[in-house]
């Protein structure tokens, strides 16, 4: 018979008295049972499934760095940019730090991105996993507020004129827009305000809302529990305890993979920190070297890589209010999407190949337009981009359609497992 708590608390000596006065206070034991060593998930999660913990893990990086660049950096119009260029130069490992925390904002994407095309795999957005969807949906969307008043804080010749670009779009919006504009700024131009209350939201409020965000992803995720690459609810099928028999313990099965999957992670992520920090201009662009001069417009302005599939929609219409709109609906049809897909069958293995041929088409249309938004807007440019915002929405909008439509494999009882 296997021991008690309190008896194992006793083996243990101080360290588990300690345990058990915390635990007679604070349900520690309870909540890591709960999440951790007894939170079942199917056995056959593959490398997909990492990219939610690896998350977390550039959340934590993001977060670390953030605090000890803040101990330099001075939000001041005047001051900021050479305050930048003091902790690449004079602060012990700042160039360090820097880099670790501008290569984390793209990495924070990338891990994002792929986290959300495993969604869209595995049909992890269906029943009954809508909110921790919706919940992703909102993870995101202060993801991208975050990564904008961050990338304005260096002060140099992108941030600004970035701002103006992203600021001014508002402006489109009719009736409300010139004031909504200027309520924004806090000026009448972008100003040291406007860095100020910048730099508030991007330290504190923003990272505050992502934290809170993610706490309630995983208790929404955790209460369903996780999907199966197969499509197969391991809650279905439990033993005579009520352990499902298709799933292992959180930790320590799932764990001993993530440890995997985040050395990977940081030999990638080092190479990029060490050997190309500026990813020849993807990461930190050349322009953003020169410091914010409100007189001289830079040759082209274009956001970070991470938008630039959004701002080519934007540009894909000619008029201002029709870009703002499409490109502001590119992003919240997202939302939509546990409700646009109608079929029965979640994971792509045994999906028809209506849905794997609409899914490739949409992949390569969120890339190309990533490029095309990287490309003046004319001329072959702007066609291409207009096909390829035709792609991205019809993906969509036929959606309903075509998932009725699939003709499924039958998916097994079990989830299929090679050992
Ligand atoms: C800071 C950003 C995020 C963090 C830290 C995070 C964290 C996690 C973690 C740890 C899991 C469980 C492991 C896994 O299934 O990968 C998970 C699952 C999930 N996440 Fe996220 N997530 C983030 C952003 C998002 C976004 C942007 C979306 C979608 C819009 C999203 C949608 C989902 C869904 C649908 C699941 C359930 C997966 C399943 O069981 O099939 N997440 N998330």
């Amino acid at each position: 018979m296997s021991a008690t708590q309190p008896e194992v608390s006793r083996k243990l000596g101080a360290a588990g008295r300690l345990n058990e006065w915390v635990n007679a206070r604070f349900p520690l034991q309870k909540l890591l049972a709960e999440h951790i060593t007894e939170y079942y998930a199917s056995k056959n999660l593959n490398f997909w499934y990492g990219f939610g913990v690896l998350s977390m893990f550039v959340l934590v990086i993001m977060i670390v760095s953030g605090i000890f660049l803040t101990m330099s950096y001075k939000p001041s119009a005047t001051e900021a940019f050479a305050s930048v260029e003091y902790i690449m130069r004079d602060v012990e490992y700042g160039w360090l730090i820097r880099y670790i925390h501008s290569t984390g904002a793209s990495a924070f994407f990338v891990v994002v991105y792929l986290h959300m095309f495993r969604a869209l795999l595995y049909g992890s957005y269906k029943k009954p996993r809508e909110l921790v969807w919706i919940l992703g949906m909102l993870i995101y969307l202060a993801l991208m507020a975050e990564a904008f008043f961050g990338y304005m804080l260096p002060w140099g010749q992108m941030s600004y004129w970035g701002a103006q670009v992203i600021i001014s779009l508002f402006g489109a919006l009719p009736l409300i827009g010139e004031p909504l504009v200027e309520w924004i700024r806090g000026d009448f131009f972008i100003s040291d305000i406007t860095l100020n209350r910048f730099f508030a939201l991007h330290v504190i409020a923003l990272p505050l809302v992502l934290v809170f965000l993610v706490v309630l992803h995983i208790i929404a995720l955790h209460e369903v529990g996780s999907s199966s690459p197969d499509g197969v609810e391991i809650k279905e099928n439990k033993d005579a305890r009520g352990v499902p028999v298709d799933g292992v313990a959180f930790h320590p099965y799932h764990t001993y993979k993530d440890v995997v999957y985040i050395t990977i992670f940081l030999i990638l992520f080092s190479l990029v920190v060490f050997f190309a920090p500026t990813a020849g201009g993807f990461f930190l662009e050349t322009a953003n070297f020169d410091p914010a001069d409100p007189l001289v417009t830079p040759e082209a302005i274009h956001p970070v890589w991470y938008f630039t599939p959004f701002y080519a929609i934007l540009r894909a219409v000619p008029d201002k209010l029709g870009g703002v709109i499409l490109m502001g609906a590119a992003v919240m049809v997202l939302f939509f999407l546990p409700w646009l897909d109608r079929c029965k069958v979640k994971s792509i293995r045994y999906r028809g190949w209506q849905y794997k041929v609409a899914l490739g088409l949409f992949a390569v249309s969120f890339v190309v337009l990533g490029w095309l938004g990287l490309m003046p807007a004319t001329g072959f440019y702007l066609i291409l981009t207009q096909i390829f915002t035709v792609i991205y929405f019809a993906f969509f909008l036929f959606m309903p359609i075509y998932t009725s439509m699939e003709k499924t494999k039958p998916v097994p009882e079990r989830v299929v497992y090679h050992a």
